[in-house]
């Protein structure tokens, strides 16, 4: 094989570090299979007994009376929605920087998602952006734990209370993240999580529903299973969707669950590595994390400003060369193709900002500490173009 001049066989040879993974130990990968074959041989392959003994432990370990396991973090979006009466006619205040999916939950049930701006450091919206985007029509708020980093639940508890909106969590990067020791996904009135690959924990695809309120908490079966309350020749009672978790990807959940906090523990070591080793990086600003908050740290999101030698895009393909991968979390929902042609004039300067400037740095519970220095040590021989 003939190799370019330009890379030593060194270099072709480094494995690439990865932005994120998700982790199987040998023994988690025999105790899931056994697990699977019991349901394979069982004969009964979703919404099951492994799918509710999942749902047990999950409302457990985040403290809530109920919850509801549904094939993605999308799809409880979309129920909690439909379940708290969102629909034609009303407005819903969402992040700017977000996933599709947050906007998306919104529009599923014919309402209409009003794009709140986030904080320069935090990424993550505020009590003040939401309330500029509240008006007459406004029934919720749905914020989003950006990374792991909990919102500013002091301050936007009381604002939805004053203004009588349900408060409603996207928790899709929040599982394991605390604030004032509380568990996101608790503060309102449902958290819905993922279990995407990449996500804190996962079950290939997956997500669960977090509530206290017994109606969504029992409607929510009802919604995910085609509107019936169970199976069999029971009545539709609500239009309903095929959003089932199956008790194969429960097997793979229900591994990761139990190894929850020692994942989140890992990721908070790495991230504290980050957080020493990058002092020495003026131009390099990590997402800032409030003294009340706990974060789950899902991704490491740094800000390059205004002072840096490259931009984001450059950093990012020097990185790319030494083989290690980098991503961008989120542009505008409403920057999109698909939002622009539908919700014109809107403007979050912020998150417009965070689009073009942020990075997420490899941060995965597979990595060893020197990654993390192998990272900075690239980033601070970063040099400008010439
Ligand atoms: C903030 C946010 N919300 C929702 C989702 C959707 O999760 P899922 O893929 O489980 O539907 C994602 C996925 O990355 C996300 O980042």
């Amino acid at each position: 094989m003939t190799l370019s001049r330009d890379i030593s066989r060194e270099e072709v040879d480094k494995p690439p570090l990865r932005v994120s993974m998700p982790l199987f130990s040998e023994p988690d990968i025999v105790e899931i299979t056994a697990r699977i074959g019991a349901v394979l041989r069982s004969g009964w392959l979703t919404s099951g007994s492994v799918v509710a003994e999942y749902e047990r432990q999950f409302a457990n370990i985040v403290g809530t009376a109920y919850a509801v396991a549904l094939n993605s973090c999308t799809a409880a979006l979309h129920c909690i929605m439909y379940l708290l009466g969102i629909g034609p006619g009303s407005e819903v205040v969402v992040p700017a920087n977000t996933f599709a999916s947050t906007a998306n939950a919104v529009l599923y049930v014919g309402a209409r998602p009003v794009f709140a701006d986030c904080d320069s450091t935090t990424f993550n919206v505020t009590a003040e952006t939401i309330e500029e985007r509240i008006g007459p029509k406004t029934r919720a708020v749905l914020v989003v734990h950006i990374g792991g980093n909990p919102c500013d639940m002091d301050e936007i508890i009381p604002l939805c209370k004053k203004k009588n909106l349900f408060l409603i969590e996207d928790c899709a990067h929040a599982l394991g993240s605390r604030y004032h020791n509380r568990q996101c996904g608790t503060f309102g009135a449902a958290g819905a999580f993922s279990f995407y690959p990449t996500k804190l924990i996962t079950s290939g695809e997956g997500g669960m529903i977090a509530t206290d309120l017994q109606r969504v908490g029992s409607d929510a079966k009802t919604f995910r299973n085609v509107g019936r309350e169970y199976f069999g020749r029971t009545p539709i009672t609500m239009l309903g969707y095929n959003y089932r978790m199956t008790d194969i990807h429960a097997c793979v959940g229900i591994n990761q669950l139990r190894r929850l906090d020692e994942f989140v523990a890992r990721r908070r070591e790495l991230a504290k590595i980050y957080d020493t080793q990058l002092r020495t990086i003026d131009w390099l600003k990590p997402q800032h994390i409030d003294n009340a908050s706990t974060s789950s740290y899902y991704a490491y999101i740094c800000r390059v400003s205004d002072g840096a030698p490259l931009s984001r895009d450059e950093l990012s393909e020097v990185l790319k060369r030494e083989s290690i991968e980098t991503t961008v979390m989120f542009r505008p929902v409403y920057s999109h193709p698909y939002y622009r042609s539908q919700l014109s004039g809107v403007i979050c300067p912020n998150a417009e900002m965070i689009g073009k400037e942020s990075i997420v740095l490899p941060l995965h519970v597979g990595m060893r500490d020197e990654d993390v220095v192998r990272v900075v040590e690239v980033l601070r021989h970063v040099a400008p173009k010439r």
